[in-house]
C-alpha cells in the first residue's frame, strides 16, 4: 500500500471489463440470484453476539424465508423455519429471550429444539406423532464469531470451502468478541448487486465525498485480494504515512485503514478502525430494481454508558447520512439509467478489480458467461 502510494497507483487488474447492464435489469436473471443465492444460500446472516445468550432468539425474514434463529440452553444456535406445524402462522416475532415459543393462532408450543411440547386440545390431534410436527430445522453453522444459513431445509454444510482461504482473516479479526449495537434497515430503489457495487472501488472518494470522506482515506488507492468468490479490499487512510516512521515489527494496520470482505454473495463486512459494519443485501420485490438492506453496527465493548452510546451514536448517523444522501441517490439514478437504451454495459477499469471479481462470481455461480 506504501509502494501504492509512492507510486499514485492502486491494485490494478489485467484488463478493463464491460459487465452487462442486462445483470441489473434481467427479471430472469434476479429469479434465478434469489433462488440460488438468497434461497438455498448458504448466507451470512451477522454476527454471533445477535444471539449471546440460552433463551436469546431472532427472525430474520430477507431471504424471501421466515427464519428464527435460537440460542439453546447448551450456547449451540440453532435455526428453523418461523412456521407452525398446525396450519403454518409464524411462532416468533422481532428479537428477545424465550424459553418456549408458542403459536400465537391455537397455541402450539415449541422448544429452543424445536420440538413440539404441547397443543391445546390434544385428543383432537391423537394420531399425528408430536416428534413429527417439530419446527422444521434449517442448516446453521457457527464459526469464526459469525453465522451462517441455508435457507433451505437439507444436509448440514462445511463453511471452509466456502472461505476460500478468507477464515484466516476472520480468526484473526476475533469477531467473537464484538457486541451488537444496533441495526437499521434501509430499502432503495436499485438492484442488491449495485449496493453492493458501492463498496468496491475508492476512485470515487475524491469526487463524490470531497468534504466528507476524502480528508481521511486516500482515493483511487486499495489492496484486492481474491478469496475464491470472496474478495477482501484494503483502502489507506491519510495516517497510513505515520507506518514509514515505525519499525515494521511494531505495525498495527488496523487503525490506518478500512478493510471491506464481500462474503459471497450479498454481504460487504467492513473494519473501520474502532469498530465493524456489516451490510447485508438481499433483492425485493422481483428482485430487479428493489433492495433491502440490514446494516449491524458493532462494537468492542458493551456501549453501556451515556458517553460510549453518544460516540457511537455519532458514528452511525455519520454513515447512514454519507451512504443516504450521497451513495444512494447517485446508485438509484444509475438505476434507472440501466432500465434506459443508453449502453449495453457497463466498463470496470483496470483499477476496479474488485467490482471486476464480484461480477465474475456471480457469473460462475449463476453458470452464465
Ligand atoms: S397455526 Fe399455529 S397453532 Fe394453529
Amino acid at each position: 500500500m506504501l509502494c501504492y502510494l509512492d507510486e499514485k497507483t492502486t491494485a490494478m487488474a489485467n484488463d478493463i471489463y464491460a459487465n452487462n447492464v442486462n445483470d441489473y435489469v434481467c427479471p430472469r436473471q434476479a429469479a434465478a440470484e434469489k433462488e440460488q443465492f438468497f434461497r438455498k444460500g448458504p448466507i451470512s446472516i451477522g454476527l454471533s453476539c445477535l444471539v449471546p445468550k440460552p433463551g436469546d432468539f431472532m427472525i430474520h425474514d430477507l431471504t424471501g424465508v421466515p427464519i428464527l434463529l435460537v440460542r439453546r440452553p447448551d450456547g449451540s444456535l440453532g435455526a428453523f423455519l418461523n412456521v407452525c406445524r398446525h396450519r403454518g402462522a409464524r411462532v416468533a416475532e422481532g428479537c428477545g429471550s424465550a424459553k418456549l415459543f408458542t403459536c400465537p393462532f391455537h397455541a402450539w408450543t415449541y422448544d429452543a429444539d424445536g420440538k413440539l411440547r404441547g397443543r391445546p386440545d390434544e385428543r383432537s390431534f391423537a394420531g399425528l406423532e408430536k416428534d413429527k410436527v417439530g419446527l422444521r430445522p434449517l442448516p446453521i453453522v457457527e464459526k469464526y464469531g459469525m453465522i451462517w444459513v441455508s435457507p433451505t431445509p437439507g444436509p448440514t454444510f462445511e463453511i471452509a470451502p466456502l472461505l476460500g482461504g478468507l477464515e484466516r482473516d476472520l480468526a484473526e479479526y476475533k469477531l467473537e468478541g464484538y457486541h451488537h449495537y444496533e441495526t437499521r434497515i434501509l430499502r432503495r430503489q436499485m438492484n442488491w448487486k449495485l449496493v453492493i457495487d458501492t463498496f468496491l472501488e475508492t476512485y470515487h472518494l475524491q469526487f463524490l465525498y470531497p468534504k466528507t470522506i476524502y480528508p481521511i482515506l486516500h482515493s483511487n488507492l486499495a489492496t484486492f485480494d481474491a478469496f475464491g468468490r470472496n474478495l477482501r479490499m484494503i483502502a489507506a487512510r491519510r495516517t497510513i504515512e505515520q507506518l514509514c516512521a515505525t519499525p515494521q515489527d511494531q505495525w498495527n494496520i488496523i487503525p490506518l485503514t478500512a478493510v471491506i470482505c464481500v462474503l459471497f454473495p450479498n454481504t460487504a463486512f467492513i473494519i473501520q478502525g474502532d469498530h465493524l459494519e456489516t451490510w447485508h443485501v438481499y433483492p425485493s420485490g422481483d428482485g430487479v430494481n428493489k433492495s433491502t438492506m440490514r446494516v449491524s453496527f458493532y462494537t468492542p465493548e458493551p456501549a453501556n454508558t451515556e458517553k460510549a452510546r453518544k460516540y457511537w451514536n455519532k458514528n452511525f448517523n455519520l454513515l447512514m447520512a454519507t451512504v443516504e444522501d450521497e451513495d444512494f441517490p447517485m446508485a438509484e439514478g444509475i438505476q434507472r439509467g440501466f432500465h434506459s437504451p443508453a449502453q449495453e454495459a457497463i466498463h470496470f477499469g483496470h483499477n476496479e478489480p474488485a467490482l471486476q471479481h464480484f461480477h465474475k462470481s456471480v457469473k460462475t455461480a449463476l453458470g452464465v458467461s
